[in-house]
């Protein structure tokens, strides 16, 4: 049984509590209901996800007889059209084998058409059944994500459920609803962003004071879940929860730990409960062959200021 003490706190916004996995998006708006999908060239097949944003249908094409998914904004275009607007942008930019592709926008709504995909990471991993070399997945991930670094943007929300398959178990990145261009775009970043079992400490802990390097975080996570088939964290409902669920497993940080970024995390908000009972990554890890732990660590690694980055995530020997 662990003990928890409680420490300082200077100031932290607080993220209301929330269910299992859903993205925080902090524009808040109305769902437009009812909106059915009517458009001359594709009838509707039925639904294929929900998110925070809106429904994704499955449809095919009449004259080509291509089946597809269209992602639609459920929401009042005033508050989404924007974030709509950035996908479509990052979505046309990003062209990668390992990024889901757009094929078109349908106006007046701004429905994206997107190449349909099999599954989610999501689903592949609770089928428990590995089709393919979980390697060969690795490393398509982490080279998508590789190339949306180096195109100046940032995903802002890798979780299982927006990593796709294609039947041919092909990966592709998906979900830009959150992400960034990093280099044109500079409107201050949102407070929070992204998914909380798979949100990085410096989300947690700062007002907007993040950057790519979160999604190398998010990405170990993925692959450390596609391996071992479970959730590294799973239980928090809470950012307090989250984080004493990472220092659980990675021991709490110090000032050694946050060298060159202290100012943005000391003191620690004093509503963490800092857990002294340290578990510690060995016994996490333990089952994870060697070179992939030692990525995993090095993803994993607290300070942003330190953890690598994907350039040299896909240099080092578990990937190439
Ligand atoms: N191209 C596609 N092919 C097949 N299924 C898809 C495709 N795109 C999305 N989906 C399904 O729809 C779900 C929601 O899509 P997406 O993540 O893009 O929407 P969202 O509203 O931004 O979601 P959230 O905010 O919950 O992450 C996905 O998790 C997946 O199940
Ligand atoms: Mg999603």
């Amino acid at each position: 049984m662990s003990s928890c003490k409680t420490i300082q706190l200077t100031q932290f916004i607080s993220l209301k509590k929330r269910p299992a996995t859903p993205t925080v998006h902090l524009k808040i708006s109305k769902p437009r209901h009812g909106r059915a999908f009517v458009h001359p060239d594709y009838a509707p097949l039925g639904r294929l996800g929900k998110g925070a944003y809106g429904d994704v249908i499955k449809a095919i094409h009449l004259k080509t007889q291509v089946h597809v998914a269209i992602k639609r904004a459920l929401r009042e275009a005033t508050a989404t059209e924007s974030s709509q607007d950035d996908e479509i942008a990052m979505l046309k930019a990003l062209i990668h084998p390992n990024i889901i592709k757009c094929e078109e926008v349908l106006m007046p709504d701004k429905d994206i058409v997107l190449e349909l995909c099999r599954m989610t990471l999501g689903d592949y991993i609770d089928s428990k059944v590995d089709v393919v070399p979980v390697k060969r997945l690795i490393q398509q991930m982490c080279l998508g994500v590789k190339f949306i670094h180096e195109m100046g943007r940032a995903h802002f929300d890798l979780k299982p459920g927006n990593i796709l398959l294609t039947s041919d178990h092909v990966i592709k990145i998906a979900d830009f609803g959150c992400s960034r261009d990093m280099v044109e775009d500079v409107r201050p970043l949102e407070v929070k962003v992204g998914t909380l079992p798979y949100c990085a400490p410096e989300i947690l802990l700062t007002e907007g004071g993040y950057s790519c390097m979160v999604d190398v975080w998010s990405l170990a996570l993925c692959i450390y879940e596609l391996v071992i088939k479970d959730r590294l964290f799973a239980f928090a409902m809470d950012d307090m929860e989250q984080l004493q669920e990472i220092f659980t497993i990675f021991g709490t940080p110090d000032t050694s730990t946050w060298k060159h970024s202290e100012e943005y995390f000391y003191p620690l908000p004093s509503t963490l409960q800092i857990p002294q009972n340290i578990q510690r990554h060995d016994h996490s890890f333990s089952s994870l062959d060697n070179d992939l732990r030692d990525l995993c660590l090095k993803m994993l690694t607290m300070n942003q200021m330190d953890r690598i980055e994907m350039e040299d995530v896909i240099r080092h020997r578990f990937i190439k």
